[in-house]
Protein backbone atom coordinates (compact mmCIF):
# COMPACT_ATOMS: atom_id res chain seq x y z
CA UNK A 1 0.00 0.00 0.00
CA UNK A 2 2.96 2.32 0.28
CA UNK A 3 3.08 4.71 -3.22
CA UNK A 4 6.70 5.55 -2.90
CA UNK A 5 8.61 4.90 0.20
CA UNK A 6 9.49 1.37 0.73
CA UNK A 7 10.77 -0.59 3.76
CA UNK A 8 12.02 -3.83 4.57
CA UNK A 9 12.68 -5.44 7.83
CA UNK A 10 14.65 -9.19 8.70
CA UNK A 11 15.49 -11.04 11.35
CA UNK A 12 14.42 -13.60 13.89
CA UNK A 13 13.81 -12.98 17.56
CA UNK A 14 16.67 -14.80 18.72
CA UNK A 15 18.90 -14.85 15.74
CA UNK A 16 21.71 -12.97 15.17
CA UNK A 17 19.65 -9.21 14.77
CA UNK A 18 17.22 -7.48 12.65
CA UNK A 19 18.12 -5.47 9.61
CA UNK A 20 15.56 -2.70 8.02
CA UNK A 21 16.20 -0.70 4.66
CA UNK A 22 14.23 2.34 4.19
CA UNK A 23 14.15 3.66 0.37
CA UNK A 24 12.84 6.19 -1.47
CA UNK A 25 13.74 8.43 1.28
CA UNK A 26 14.54 12.01 0.78
CA UNK A 27 17.79 14.07 0.85
CA UNK A 28 19.07 16.30 3.46
CA UNK A 29 16.95 15.04 6.91
CA UNK A 30 19.08 15.60 9.57
CA UNK A 31 19.77 11.93 11.88
CA UNK A 32 21.95 10.30 14.35
CA UNK A 33 21.65 7.25 15.57
CA UNK A 34 20.22 8.96 19.05
CA UNK A 35 17.26 9.98 17.66
CA UNK A 36 16.43 6.64 16.62
CA UNK A 37 17.69 5.33 20.05
CA UNK A 38 15.47 7.89 21.78
CA UNK A 39 12.29 6.22 20.04
CA UNK A 40 13.79 2.67 20.46
CA UNK A 41 13.90 3.21 24.02
CA UNK A 42 10.32 4.06 24.30
CA UNK A 43 9.24 0.80 22.82
CA UNK A 44 11.27 -0.96 24.99
CA UNK A 45 9.27 0.30 28.32
CA UNK A 46 5.69 -0.41 29.65
CA UNK A 47 4.73 -2.23 32.67
CA UNK A 48 4.04 -5.89 32.27
CA UNK A 49 7.16 -6.42 29.71
CA UNK A 50 8.86 -9.99 30.27
CA UNK A 51 12.45 -10.56 30.74
CA UNK A 52 13.25 -10.05 27.40
CA UNK A 53 13.43 -5.70 27.45
CA UNK A 54 15.96 -6.26 30.11
CA UNK A 55 18.70 -8.45 28.44
CA UNK A 56 17.85 -5.69 25.23
CA UNK A 57 19.04 -2.05 25.19
CA UNK A 58 17.89 -1.66 21.71
CA UNK A 59 20.12 0.81 19.65
CA UNK A 60 20.19 0.96 15.49
CA UNK A 61 23.73 1.12 13.98
CA UNK A 62 23.41 2.98 10.72
CA UNK A 63 24.81 1.21 8.16
CA UNK A 64 24.28 3.43 5.24
CA UNK A 65 22.60 6.34 3.80
CA UNK A 66 23.90 9.12 5.68
CA UNK A 67 26.99 11.50 5.66
CA UNK A 68 28.06 14.48 7.66
CA UNK A 69 24.49 13.91 9.52
CA UNK A 70 22.25 14.42 6.84
CA UNK A 71 20.16 11.84 4.67
CA UNK A 72 21.96 11.27 1.29
CA UNK A 73 18.43 10.38 -0.63
CA UNK A 74 19.81 6.61 -0.78
CA UNK A 75 18.93 3.40 0.51
CA UNK A 76 18.73 3.93 4.29
CA UNK A 77 20.10 0.51 6.25
CA UNK A 78 19.64 0.06 9.76
CA UNK A 79 21.23 -3.13 11.93
CA UNK A 80 19.75 -3.76 15.57
CA UNK A 81 22.32 -6.35 17.59
CA UNK A 82 20.12 -8.62 19.53
CA UNK A 83 22.03 -9.58 22.43
CA UNK A 84 20.00 -12.46 23.56
CA UNK A 85 21.38 -14.15 20.05
CA UNK A 86 24.83 -14.54 22.56
CA UNK A 87 22.54 -17.40 24.40
CA UNK A 88 21.28 -19.10 21.78
CA UNK A 89 23.76 -18.89 19.09
CA UNK A 90 25.86 -22.12 19.12
CA UNK A 91 22.52 -24.46 19.60
CA UNK A 92 18.80 -23.46 19.40
CA UNK A 93 19.21 -20.62 16.57
CA UNK A 94 22.89 -22.04 15.38
CA UNK A 95 23.12 -21.00 11.70
CA UNK A 96 24.97 -24.27 11.45
CA UNK A 97 23.32 -28.17 12.31
CA UNK A 98 24.17 -28.22 16.07
CA UNK A 99 26.23 -30.77 17.19
CA UNK A 100 23.45 -31.77 20.10
CA UNK A 101 20.14 -32.60 18.94
CA UNK A 102 17.49 -29.66 19.63
CA UNK A 103 14.08 -30.59 20.69
CA UNK A 104 11.55 -29.35 18.74
CA UNK A 105 8.76 -26.98 19.54
CA UNK A 106 5.44 -29.21 19.02
CA UNK A 107 2.52 -27.55 20.89
CA UNK A 108 1.22 -24.68 19.19
CA UNK A 109 0.18 -21.67 20.88
CA UNK A 110 -3.59 -20.67 20.31
CA UNK A 111 -3.31 -16.85 19.13
CA UNK A 112 0.11 -16.92 18.18
CA UNK A 113 1.63 -17.47 14.17
CA UNK A 114 2.47 -21.31 15.36
CA UNK A 115 -0.38 -23.76 13.90
CA UNK A 116 -0.70 -21.77 10.38
CA UNK A 117 3.05 -21.52 10.20
CA UNK A 118 3.71 -24.58 10.39
CA UNK A 119 0.79 -25.87 7.92
CA UNK A 120 1.87 -22.92 5.29
CA UNK A 121 6.12 -23.90 5.33
CA UNK A 122 5.68 -27.57 6.19
CA UNK A 123 8.05 -27.12 9.47
CA UNK A 124 7.99 -29.85 11.62
CA UNK A 125 9.40 -27.58 14.43
CA UNK A 126 7.45 -24.46 15.61
CA UNK A 127 10.37 -22.17 16.16
CA UNK A 128 10.70 -22.13 12.73
CA UNK A 129 7.42 -19.53 12.47
CA UNK A 130 7.82 -18.47 15.91
CA UNK A 131 11.01 -16.80 15.90
CA UNK A 132 10.12 -14.48 12.61
CA UNK A 133 6.01 -13.93 13.43
CA UNK A 134 7.34 -12.84 17.04
CA UNK A 135 7.03 -9.09 17.55
CA UNK A 136 10.42 -8.78 18.35
CA UNK A 137 10.19 -7.53 14.19
CA UNK A 138 8.40 -4.15 15.64
CA UNK A 139 11.78 -3.14 16.93
CA UNK A 140 13.01 -2.26 13.31
CA UNK A 141 9.85 -1.05 12.38
CA UNK A 142 10.09 1.67 15.31
CA UNK A 143 13.40 2.67 14.15
CA UNK A 144 12.49 3.23 10.25
CA UNK A 145 9.56 5.28 11.67
CA UNK A 146 11.79 7.14 13.52
CA UNK A 147 13.48 8.29 10.44
CA UNK A 148 10.46 9.48 9.33
CA UNK A 149 9.38 11.46 11.86
CA UNK A 150 12.56 13.51 11.41
CA UNK A 151 11.28 13.89 7.80
CA UNK A 152 7.66 15.16 9.68
CA UNK A 153 8.71 17.30 12.24
CA UNK A 154 10.96 19.31 9.39
CA UNK A 155 7.42 20.17 8.33
CA UNK A 156 5.69 20.59 11.21
CA UNK A 157 3.65 17.54 11.40
CA UNK A 158 3.86 15.63 15.12
CA UNK A 159 2.98 12.24 15.98
CA UNK A 160 2.22 11.18 19.65
CA UNK A 161 -0.12 8.31 21.21
CA UNK A 162 -1.36 7.13 24.56
CA UNK A 163 -2.92 3.97 25.69
CA UNK A 164 -6.80 4.81 26.20
CA UNK A 165 -7.94 1.35 28.05
CA UNK A 166 -5.55 -2.30 29.74
CA UNK A 167 -8.17 -4.88 30.46
CA UNK A 168 -11.58 -3.31 31.60
CA UNK A 169 -9.88 -0.29 32.91
CA UNK A 170 -10.86 2.68 30.27
CA UNK A 171 -9.46 6.15 30.24
CA UNK A 172 -11.99 8.92 28.45
CA UNK A 173 -9.71 10.44 26.00
CA UNK A 174 -8.53 13.75 27.01
CA UNK A 175 -7.62 16.45 24.03
CA UNK A 176 -4.48 17.80 24.47
CA UNK A 177 -3.74 19.56 21.15
CA UNK A 178 0.32 20.16 21.86
CA UNK A 179 1.44 16.43 21.09
CA UNK A 180 4.72 16.94 21.78
CA UNK A 181 3.24 18.03 25.52
CA UNK A 182 1.15 14.51 25.26
CA UNK A 183 3.70 12.88 24.09
CA UNK A 184 5.94 13.56 27.37
CA UNK A 185 2.84 12.97 29.48
CA UNK A 186 2.35 9.59 28.48
CA UNK A 187 6.15 8.74 28.51
CA UNK A 188 6.17 9.48 32.37
CA UNK A 189 3.51 6.83 32.28
CA UNK A 190 4.55 3.33 33.21
CA UNK A 191 1.49 2.40 31.02
CA UNK A 192 1.50 5.48 28.93
CA UNK A 193 -1.52 6.74 30.30
CA UNK A 194 -2.16 10.49 30.61
CA UNK A 195 -4.78 10.12 33.61
CA UNK A 196 -2.02 9.09 36.59
CA UNK A 197 -4.65 7.40 38.80
CA UNK A 198 -6.03 5.25 36.00
CA UNK A 199 -2.13 4.65 35.75
CA UNK A 200 -1.92 2.85 39.08
CA UNK A 201 -5.41 0.44 38.27
CA UNK A 202 -4.10 -0.12 35.06
CA UNK A 203 -0.77 -2.00 36.57
CA UNK A 204 -2.70 -3.48 39.12
CA UNK A 205 -5.09 -4.92 36.50
CA UNK A 206 -1.56 -6.20 34.91
CA UNK A 207 -0.35 -7.82 38.18
CA UNK A 208 -3.44 -9.51 38.88
CA UNK A 209 -3.65 -10.96 35.22
CA UNK A 210 0.00 -12.06 35.46
CA UNK A 211 -0.47 -13.53 38.90
CA UNK A 212 -3.13 -15.61 37.39
CA UNK A 213 -0.77 -17.02 34.71
CA UNK A 214 -2.84 -14.66 31.78
CA UNK A 215 -2.36 -11.81 29.50
CA UNK A 216 -4.21 -8.42 28.71
CA UNK A 217 -4.80 -6.47 25.81
CA UNK A 218 -5.97 -3.09 25.72
CA UNK A 219 -6.77 0.09 23.02
CA UNK A 220 -4.31 2.77 22.62
CA UNK A 221 -4.61 5.97 20.35
CA UNK A 222 -2.12 7.67 18.11
CA UNK A 223 -2.52 10.90 16.94
CA UNK A 224 -0.88 13.28 13.94
CA UNK A 225 -0.80 17.41 14.18
CA UNK A 226 -0.26 19.76 11.60
CA UNK A 227 -0.89 17.07 8.40
CA UNK A 228 -2.05 19.08 5.51
CA UNK A 229 -5.23 18.45 3.71
CA UNK A 230 -5.11 15.99 0.73
CA UNK A 231 -3.25 13.55 1.74
CA UNK A 232 -3.98 10.35 0.21
CA UNK A 233 -6.93 9.89 -2.25
CA UNK A 234 -10.61 9.17 -2.98
CA UNK A 235 -10.11 8.55 -6.46
CA UNK A 236 -8.76 4.51 -5.79
CA UNK A 237 -9.23 1.89 -3.04
CA UNK A 238 -5.57 1.38 -2.28
CA UNK A 239 -4.75 5.35 -2.24
CA UNK A 240 -6.97 5.87 0.41
CA UNK A 241 -5.27 7.75 3.58
CA UNK A 242 -7.71 5.46 5.92
CA UNK A 243 -7.23 2.21 4.40
CA UNK A 244 -3.62 2.87 4.25
CA UNK A 245 -3.55 3.43 8.03
CA UNK A 246 -5.64 0.75 8.79
CA UNK A 247 -3.57 -1.71 7.12
CA UNK A 248 -0.28 -0.41 8.81
CA UNK A 249 -1.88 -0.67 12.14
CA UNK A 250 -3.44 -3.93 11.91
CA UNK A 251 -0.13 -5.31 10.71
CA UNK A 252 1.68 -4.70 13.81
CA UNK A 253 1.32 -8.47 15.51
CA UNK A 254 -1.94 -8.92 17.98
CA UNK A 255 -3.75 -5.84 16.77
CA UNK A 256 -7.62 -6.59 16.43
CA UNK A 257 -9.55 -3.46 14.79
CA UNK A 258 -8.81 -0.22 13.85
CA UNK A 259 -10.85 2.78 13.97
CA UNK A 260 -10.28 6.52 12.96
CA UNK A 261 -12.07 9.58 14.96
CA UNK A 262 -15.46 8.43 16.75
CA UNK A 263 -14.56 4.56 15.33
CA UNK A 264 -16.89 2.23 16.68
CA UNK A 265 -19.18 5.19 18.36
CA UNK A 266 -20.60 6.00 14.91
CA UNK A 267 -22.59 3.35 14.55
CA UNK A 268 -24.52 4.12 17.36
CA UNK A 269 -24.97 8.03 16.71
CA UNK A 270 -27.03 9.93 14.48
CA UNK A 271 -25.58 11.57 11.69
CA UNK A 272 -25.64 14.99 12.94
CA UNK A 273 -23.73 14.00 16.25
CA UNK A 274 -21.11 12.09 13.69
CA UNK A 275 -20.14 14.93 11.03
CA UNK A 276 -18.11 17.73 11.17
CA UNK A 277 -19.95 20.76 10.99
CA UNK A 278 -17.63 23.30 8.60
CA UNK A 279 -17.37 26.80 9.46
CA UNK A 280 -16.03 30.13 9.02
CA UNK A 281 -13.52 31.27 11.23
CA UNK A 282 -12.16 34.38 9.78
CA UNK A 283 -10.91 33.97 6.49
CA UNK A 284 -10.40 30.26 7.31
CA UNK A 285 -12.58 27.34 6.37
CA UNK A 286 -12.44 25.05 9.78
CA UNK A 287 -14.34 22.03 11.72
CA UNK A 288 -16.25 22.76 14.67
CA UNK A 289 -15.39 19.14 15.86
CA UNK A 290 -13.12 16.43 15.05
CA UNK A 291 -15.61 12.94 14.98
CA UNK A 292 -14.00 12.06 11.76
CA UNK A 293 -10.27 11.75 13.32
CA UNK A 294 -8.93 14.33 10.44
CA UNK A 295 -9.82 11.72 7.14
CA UNK A 296 -13.07 12.21 5.25
CA UNK A 297 -12.98 10.66 1.79
CA UNK A 298 -9.86 8.57 1.86
CA UNK A 299 -8.19 11.93 2.12
CA UNK A 300 -6.95 14.01 5.18
CA UNK A 301 -8.86 17.40 6.05
CA UNK A 302 -6.21 19.14 7.70
CA UNK A 303 -7.74 18.20 11.69
CA UNK A 304 -5.82 16.26 13.82
CA UNK A 305 -5.61 12.90 12.65
CA UNK A 306 -6.89 10.03 16.13
CA UNK A 307 -6.60 6.21 15.05
CA UNK A 308 -7.19 3.95 17.67
CA UNK A 309 -6.15 0.15 17.77
CA UNK A 310 -7.26 -2.85 19.94
CA UNK A 311 -4.75 -5.33 20.92
CA UNK A 312 -5.74 -9.06 21.71
CA UNK A 313 -4.25 -10.19 25.03
CA UNK A 314 -0.42 -11.84 24.48
CA UNK A 315 -0.90 -15.39 23.27
CA UNK A 316 1.82 -17.25 25.49
CA UNK A 317 0.20 -17.43 28.42
CA UNK A 318 2.28 -18.29 32.11
CA UNK A 319 -0.69 -21.46 32.46
CA UNK A 320 -1.41 -22.56 29.10
CA UNK A 321 -4.07 -23.03 27.03
CA UNK A 322 -4.72 -26.59 25.78
CA UNK A 323 -3.40 -27.56 22.16
CA UNK A 324 -2.17 -30.97 20.44
CA UNK A 325 1.41 -32.29 19.41
CA UNK A 326 1.72 -31.31 15.65
CA UNK A 327 4.12 -34.64 15.72
CA UNK A 328 2.52 -37.05 18.17
CA UNK A 329 -1.52 -35.74 17.55
CA UNK A 330 -1.54 -36.44 21.16
CA UNK A 331 -3.52 -33.27 23.58
CA UNK A 332 -1.26 -31.37 25.12
CA UNK A 333 -0.80 -28.10 26.83
CA UNK A 334 0.40 -25.12 24.74
CA UNK A 335 4.32 -24.59 24.27
CA UNK A 336 5.60 -21.76 26.81
CA UNK A 337 8.47 -18.93 26.40
CA UNK A 338 9.55 -16.27 28.19
CA UNK A 339 6.77 -13.79 27.25
CA UNK A 340 4.72 -10.24 28.09
CA UNK A 341 2.07 -10.20 30.11
CA UNK A 342 0.84 -7.23 28.37
CA UNK A 343 2.55 -5.27 25.57
CA UNK A 344 0.06 -2.42 24.71
CA UNK A 345 2.45 0.61 26.27
CA UNK A 346 5.26 -0.80 23.90
CA UNK A 347 2.48 -0.90 20.75
CA UNK A 348 0.96 2.26 21.17
CA UNK A 349 4.61 3.35 20.16
CA UNK A 350 5.17 0.88 17.00
CA UNK A 351 1.65 2.87 16.09
CA UNK A 352 3.47 5.97 16.19
CA UNK A 353 6.18 4.48 13.96
CA UNK A 354 3.68 2.65 11.52
CA UNK A 355 1.92 6.18 11.53
CA UNK A 356 4.67 8.24 10.86
CA UNK A 357 5.64 5.66 7.82
CA UNK A 358 2.45 5.86 6.53
CA UNK A 359 2.23 9.60 6.27
CA UNK A 360 5.83 10.74 5.24
CA UNK A 361 4.96 7.77 2.26
CA UNK A 362 1.83 10.28 1.40
CA UNK A 363 3.18 13.61 1.50
CA UNK A 364 6.20 12.26 -0.63
CA UNK A 365 3.52 11.36 -3.07
CA UNK A 366 1.52 14.59 -3.08
CA UNK A 367 4.09 16.94 -2.70
CA UNK A 368 7.18 15.18 -4.06
CA UNK A 369 11.14 16.12 -3.77
CA UNK A 370 13.99 14.20 -3.64
CA UNK A 371 15.69 16.60 -0.74
CA UNK A 372 13.84 17.83 2.21
CA UNK A 373 14.46 21.81 0.67
CA UNK A 374 12.29 20.62 -2.28
CA UNK A 375 9.50 18.63 -0.32
CA UNK A 376 9.66 22.11 1.66
CA UNK A 377 9.38 24.52 -1.01
CA UNK A 378 6.50 22.23 -2.98
CA UNK A 379 4.59 22.20 0.02
CA UNK A 380 4.63 25.89 0.95
CA UNK A 381 3.98 26.50 -3.19
CA UNK A 382 0.65 24.20 -3.26
CA UNK A 383 -1.19 26.25 -0.61
CA UNK A 384 -3.60 23.65 0.82
CA UNK A 385 -7.45 24.71 1.00
CA UNK A 386 -7.93 26.94 4.74
C1 LIG B 1 5.17 -5.08 21.49
C2 LIG B 1 4.60 -6.47 21.39
C3 LIG B 1 5.10 -7.46 22.22
C4 LIG B 1 4.57 -8.74 22.17
N1 LIG B 1 5.07 -9.68 23.03
C5 LIG B 1 4.58 -10.93 22.98
C6 LIG B 1 5.06 -11.93 23.89
O1 LIG B 1 5.93 -11.68 24.72
N2 LIG B 1 4.53 -13.17 23.80
C7 LIG B 1 3.55 -13.47 22.89
O2 LIG B 1 3.09 -14.60 22.85
N3 LIG B 1 3.08 -12.55 22.03
C8 LIG B 1 3.55 -11.30 22.05
N4 LIG B 1 3.05 -10.36 21.18
C9 LIG B 1 1.95 -10.71 20.29
C10 LIG B 1 2.31 -11.70 19.20
O3 LIG B 1 3.47 -11.29 18.52
C11 LIG B 1 1.13 -11.88 18.22
O4 LIG B 1 -0.03 -12.16 18.90
C12 LIG B 1 1.44 -13.01 17.25
O5 LIG B 1 2.46 -12.57 16.38
C13 LIG B 1 0.25 -13.46 16.43
O6 LIG B 1 -0.20 -12.47 15.58
P1 LIG B 1 -1.72 -11.95 15.63
O7 LIG B 1 -2.03 -11.82 17.08
O8 LIG B 1 -1.68 -10.62 14.93
O9 LIG B 1 -2.57 -12.95 14.96
C14 LIG B 1 3.54 -9.05 21.23
C15 LIG B 1 3.07 -8.06 20.39
C16 LIG B 1 3.58 -6.76 20.47
C17 LIG B 1 3.03 -5.70 19.57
Amino acid sequence: MLQHLNFLTAGESHGKGLSGILEGFPAGVPLSEDIIAHDLGRRQKGHGRGGRMKIEQDRAEILSGLRHGKTLGSPIALWIKNNDWENWKTEVMAHEKPVNDIPAVTLPRPGHADLAGVQKFGFTDIRNVLERSSARETAMRVALGSICRVFLRELDIEIASHVVQIGPVKTVCEVIEDLNELNEQADRSAVRCLDLKLTQKMMAHIDDTRRQGDSVGGIFEVLASGVPAGLGSYTHWDRKLDARVAAAMISINAMKTVSIGDGLDVATAPGSEVHDEIIKVGDMIKRATNHAGGIEGGMSNGEMIRVQVTMKPIPTLARPLKSVDIKTRESGIAHKERTDACAVPAASVIGEAMLALILTDAILEKFGGDSLTQVKAHLAATGALT
